[in-house]
């Protein structure tokens, strides 16, 4: 995991600090060791999650590119967003509602919890593969809520101008 803040004026590179000071838990675990499935059944205990499958984008992946342009834009979820690196890599910019972006740039054995209603978005690297497991509580909770389309339910709206 590589953490950087995109605000050219903080001055202190991120610790994991600051990510578990927006609520995101991070772990890491190596795909091929023989801890992992106690690792990924712990976090399921924990956290109350389900089920659990594996998802994977590569350059083949039908209508990349659309996909990429959904996840690249500012969203959260009603439910945490759980993702364990099996291959690949990809970046995640997280902030609170008016924090600034933090990246967080993830690889094999990264498992990062991107809490319930917390505004992020996501990219590819360059090499546009990642194979993750994912986990959750229904499909229900992964409907993203754009931060410019729409207020987050449960926001104030922004008086008019
Ligand atoms: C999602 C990510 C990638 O919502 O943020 O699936
Ligand atoms: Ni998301």
């Amino acid at each position: 995991m590589k953490l950087s803040w995109l605000d050219p004026a903080k001055d202190t590179p991120p610790s994991t600090a600051d990510l578990a000071r927006i609520g995101v838990r991070h772990e890491q675990c190596a795909p091929d060791s023989a801890d992992l499935s106690g690792m990924l059944d712990r976090i399921m205990a924990e956290r109350g999650y389900l089920e659990r499958d594996e998802i994977a984008l590569t350059p083949s992946t039908p209508e990349l590119d659309e996909l990429l342009a959904k996840f690249a834009r500012e969203h959260l979820h009603e439910d945490d967003e759980v993702r364990y690196v099996l291959e690949g890599g990809g970046i995640f910019d997280l902030r609170s509602a008016d924090g600034p972006w933090l990246r967080v740039e993830v690889g094999p054995g990264d498992l990062l919890v991107v809490p319930a209603r917390l505004y992020h978005r996501f990219f590819l690297t360059d090499a546009r593969t990642i194979r993750c497991v994912r986990m959750f509580k229904d499909t229900t909770g992964w409907v993203p809520h754009y931060r410019e389309a729409e207020p987050a339910p449960g926001a104030t709206a922004p008086a008019a101008p």
